[in-house]
């Protein structure tokens, strides 16, 4: 995270120029005043080059990063991929890639600077030959562009392949490092389908490469906002203190989403909601609300501490599954006025697929902070609005004062950290109704990021990679914490396995998600927030 490496004093600096957005070009990624050093001399190798990802995601990235100047001379871009193409047809796809995708109007002069950066190895996964010619290809680089022999190796492709292209190159020679030469590998998620094959593939990937070279994205941890849940509670003296079961009734983590599976059936059939979101997204949201202070912003220090949370976290029994996960499926209905399609009707999805497209987890943290808050997580496609939030509910304090007034019925205290569409934290709590009766209404104190400090776009990876490039793994997840994950849901997994569902559909597309997830909360005398657009 670019912000931290320079921390305390420029950070201050930074916060206060950045303020200051009278030049900010509206749309475009980098603000005004921001305080980063370049990256170092480096190649990135993109496998899977011709993808989605990398057209999507990757290369707007890096053009955002070249646009912010945080991207050297000494750089250069190799594409690897099974698709047969020269050098001179690959620059021409990622100029088009750039126009299509970058998140702002693209500045011609910097993409040709990118693009005669940029070369390309046509290859298969498998083929040692193909590993010759791509060590070959850096060589050149290393000599045209000054790489140095620094490679980040990005493998933007099925995950299957993942050890394969580890072991391809080790046997090549790219991953060797030396006190002069850095090579790193990012990998994405899904890193497994349970906690075994989480385990085999750390297990497959060390073989071939050390911990620290092995960097694990989780693309949530590219949010701003989800980066500024450190900063919220860290930097503010305020909120800490409350921050524990003494203060806290129970904490609400919701990732909904309104889209469907758009395409991806044949992946997420297999997958599944709790698979796709929770092991990974959403217990990197819930360990950073509650994880304790690191003793800095080195990569072990926050890592150290979040891994700590979910180890802390007890995985459920077999029976505690039945009372404690919920697990639903979209049927017909309405989004945003339009009808839409049941998840069995979806393309690539099986007709009787017993597959959820929602879950819910009522999960406990158990150690001295947290004993007996319960965290509540839910996730599901097809909701009524796409809005990603961590609520932190109250205690509700003694009310004896207002025993004759309706402020009973007053939802308590709620702070609320909104991750997406509409970034910000708002207050909730009771204020007096002016009049002569006591009557107190619920009002909030509402910031959003945009009002402050305006919309930049980005894709969400330029942090991310970045931090790999500058060797800063601290947003990146380390093998033990991917398997803590694993470890939580796997008992769920187990459970819905051998006990199908019997009554999917159980939501309508468009709605809140199941009933059987309102019942979760109104067991323990509580209830969802509403799912809405802000
Ligand atoms: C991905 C999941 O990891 O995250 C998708 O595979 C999901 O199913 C997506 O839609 C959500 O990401 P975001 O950034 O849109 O909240």
């Amino acid at each position: 995270m670019p912000a931290l490496p320079m921390r305390a004093t420029d950070l201050q600096q930074n916060i206060q120029t950045a303020l200051d957005l009278t030049q900010h070009k509206p749309g475009s990624y980098c603000l005004p005043g921001q305080v980063a050093d370049p990256v170092g001399p480096c190649a990135v190798v993109i496998f899977g080059a011709a993808g989605d990802l990398t057209k999507r995601k990757l290369l707007p990235s890096l053009y955002n990063l070249a646009a912010c100047r945080l991207l050297p001379d000494a750089f250069a871009i190799v594409g690897f991929a099974r698709a047969e193409m020269g050098t001179d047809a690959y620059r021409e796809k990622l100029r088009q890639d750039l126009s299509a995708h970058a998140t702002s109007e693209v500045d011609p002069a910097l993409v040709q600077k990118l693009v005669e950066r940029a070369h390309y190895v046509t290859g298969n996964f498998e083929d040692p030959a193909a590993y010759e010619r791509l060590a070959q290809t850096l060589r050149q680089v290393d000599q045209s562009h000054g790489t140095r022999g620094n490679f980040l190796h990005y493998l933007a492709i099925a995950p299957n392949y993942f050890a394969e292209v580890a072991r391809q190159l080790e046997r090549a020679g790219l991953v060797r490092e030396s006190a002069e030469q850095w090579r790193r590998v990012i990998v994405e998620k899904p890193l497994g389908t349970d906690l075994e094959s989480a385990q085999a593939l750390n297990a497959e990937l060390r073989k071939v490469l050390t911990e620290s070279q092995t960097y694990r994205i989780d693309h949530y941890l590219g949010k701003e906002t989800v980066q500024n849940i450190l900063v919220f509670r860290f930097a503010n003296g305020m909120f800490e203190p409350t921050w524990n079961r003494r203060y806290i009734d129970h904490v609400q983590i919701t990732v909904a989403e309104s889209l469907g599976v758009e395409g991806r059936g044949g992946y997420y059939d297999e997958a599944g909601a709790l698979r796709d979101m929770i092991p990974n997204h959403m217990l990197q949201l819930l360990s950073l609300m509650a994880m304790e202070p690191p003793t800095s912003f080195a990569a072990e220090a926050v890592r150290e501490e979040k891994a700590k949370v979910l180890r802390s976290i007890a995985p459920l029994s077999g029976e505690k599954v039945l009372t404690h996960a919920v697990r639903g499926q979209y049927g017909d209905g309405q989004v945003g006025g339009e009808r839409v399609p049941a998840y069995r009707r979806e393309e690539r999805v099986k007709e009787r697929s017993n597959t959820e497209t929602y879950a819910a987890l009522r999960l406990q943290i158990d150690n001295w902070r947290w004993a007996d808050v319960p965290f509540y997580l839910r996730t599901g496609k097809r909701l009524a609005a796409r809005s990603s939030e961590i609520a932190i509910q109250f205690r509700r304090p003694p009310l004896t004062l207002f025993r004759d007034t309706p402020v009973e019925k007053l939802t308590p205290n709620q702070l609320v950290v909104r991750i997406q569409p509409e970034e910000g934290i708002a207050l909730h709590f009771g204020a007096k109704i002016p009049g002569p009766s006591v009557r107190v209404g619920a009002v909030a104190m509402d910031f959003r990021y945009r009002d402050h400090f305006g919309l930049t776009a980005s894709t969400g990876y330029e942090t991310l990679l970045y931090d790999c490039m500058k060797g800063d793994a601290t947003l990146f997840q380390r093998a033990d914490t991917i398997e803590a994950g694993w470890g939580i849901v796997t008992p769920v997994l187990e459970v819905w396995k051998a006990l199908p569902a019997r009554n999917f559909a159980n939501y309508a597309a468009g709605s809140q998600g199941p009933a059987e997830a309102d019942a979760l909360l109104s067991r323990d005398g509580r209830q969802w927030r509403k799912i809405e657009a802000p």
